[in-house]
């Protein structure tokens, strides 16, 4: 558990500690990749990205797949700018590609309740695709209900407030590019 550095991006804002460096990120994010490229051997792949908390994620991840694939994605509200999730999962932009046949992927940042994923999950298995799996970046271990196991974790990660690499509090700190915990 090392102290936090002094960011400037991060505001003057105290972290707990960092939980997981650039370097660690950047190599398990290169083992996901390898995880999934041999997952696939065939078909269409389609890795939907749910934004925002995904991005820096998703952009590392596809890099590091080598096989043909394409992206979209979804976005879903839930939390506004609270810490304790609200449950309400509403879909504000849906890709128009169609998913029928297609390997899916869905790319998460975060598992934390589940609740978003359950809902997710419900509505693309709807859609007949070929495969749907989960990657999420960080899992809590946390859900009680998971209607889905995510078949690709990035970290088994502690159950606190992380920000940083597309994880957000109230938009701030997506742009760090570790994860770290937030001093409540
Ligand atoms: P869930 O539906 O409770 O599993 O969480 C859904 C969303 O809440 C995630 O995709 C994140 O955007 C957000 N979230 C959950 N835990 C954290 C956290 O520790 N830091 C930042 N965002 C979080
Ligand atoms: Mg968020």
């Amino acid at each position: 558990m090392n102290d936090a550095p002094a960011d400037p991006r991060l505001d003057g804002r105290a972290v707990r500690r960092i939980v997981y460096t650039e370097a660690e990120i950047a190599k398990r994010v290169r083992e996901l990749g390898d995880q999934i490229t041999s997952s696939y051997p065939d078909g269409d792949l389609l890795v939907l990205g749910l934004l925002k908390g995904s991005f820096i994620f998703l952009s590392d991840l596809v890099r590091s797949i080598k096989r043909p694939l394409h992206v979209d994605f979804l976005v879903a509200a839930s939390y506004g700018d609270a810490v304790v999730s609200s449950g309400n999962v509403r879909l504000v932009y849906d890709p128009e590609t169609v998913l029928q046949g297609k390997h899916i992927l869905l790319v998460e940042d975060v598992v934390d309740s589940g609740r978003t994923l359950n809902h997710l999950m419900q509505l693309l298995s709807a859609r007949s695709p070929r495969s749907l799996e989960i990657c999420a970046f960080l899992h809590k271990h946390i859900a009680e209900h998971l209607s889905h196991p995510t078949k690709f974790v990035g970290f088994d990660a502690p159950n606190e407030f992380l920000v940083g690499y597309g994880l957000d509090h109230a938009e701030n700190f997506r742009h760090l590019p570790y994860i770290a915990s937030l001093k409540s």
